[in-house]
């Protein structure tokens, strides 16, 4: 098969899954998480291999992702999530490891927050995950980059929309966000190797730090 038919193939599988929606019925440890599992085994790849002692997630939504980081810190040894969601959730899942923000991820109280437990930490992944429209989704790529530690990850959750397009009536969003962002940024470059499962939700998403 050519490059191009397995491309056309992998949009395919991807827009399928996608509008499946059955991102709505997966769980971790059974707290829903809006994510494609092969991007959750991605995350504990890089996790691990970077020794990340801290991540940082925008978008908390129900606490599903963020209880995975907390549980596979606890196999790591180290490490904790800092999480940050506009939205407070009743019943969010209390692990030590978890330390939850309310506030929206571009509010300067919260950025000082983030910036804060970076200056602590040697291995920093970040996940943006919250509104996906493009002119949020840029503004986090800007403010949050600084915080990535060389080698690690800033990761553009959802690119999935406006990509393959899933998602083509949302109009412009992480994809484009990330697009713009790469024009005029020379610290970071999208990492494809990430995609390897071929299910995902970040389809150029994943930018890593020289
Ligand atoms: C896709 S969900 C997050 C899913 C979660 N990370 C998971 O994997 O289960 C997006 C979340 O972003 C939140 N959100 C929207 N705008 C936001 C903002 N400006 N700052 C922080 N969170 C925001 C929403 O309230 C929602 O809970």
């Amino acid at each position: 098969m050519n490059q191009h038919l397995i491309n056309q193939r992998i949009s395919q599988a991807n827009i399928l899954y996608f509008r499946s929606q059955v991102f709505n019925q997966t769980e971790w440890m059974g707290v829903k998480a809006a994510k494609c599992p092969m991007d959750m085994w991605v995350y504990q790849e890089l996790m691990v291999r970077l020794k990340t002692d801290l991540l940082i997630e925008t978008g908390t939504w129900l606490g599903g992702s963020a209880l995975f980081f907390a549980h596979i810190f606890d196999l790591m040894g180290q490490g904790r999530v800092i999480t940050v969601d506009i939205e407070k959730q009743p019943d969010l899942p209390q692990h030590e490891r978890i330390e939850y923000l309310h506030g929206s991820s571009l509010d300067d109280g919260i950025i000082q927050h983030m910036q804060a437990a970076c200056d602590q930490a040697r291995s920093v992944l970040v996940i943006l995950d919250s509104d996906h429209r493009k002119a949020h989704k840029l503004a986090e790529l800007k403010r949050y980059a600084p915080m990535v530690s060389p080698g690690s990850y800033l990761i553009a959750e959802d690119s999935c929309f406006d990509y393959y397009p899933a998602w083509p009536e949302f109009g412009a969003g992480p994809a484009r966000a990330v697009r713009e962002f790469m024009q005029s940024n020379t610290e970071f470059e999208i990492d494809r190797q990430q995609e390897r499962h071929m299910l995902t939700f970040a389809p150029i998403g994943f930018l890593r730090k020289k």
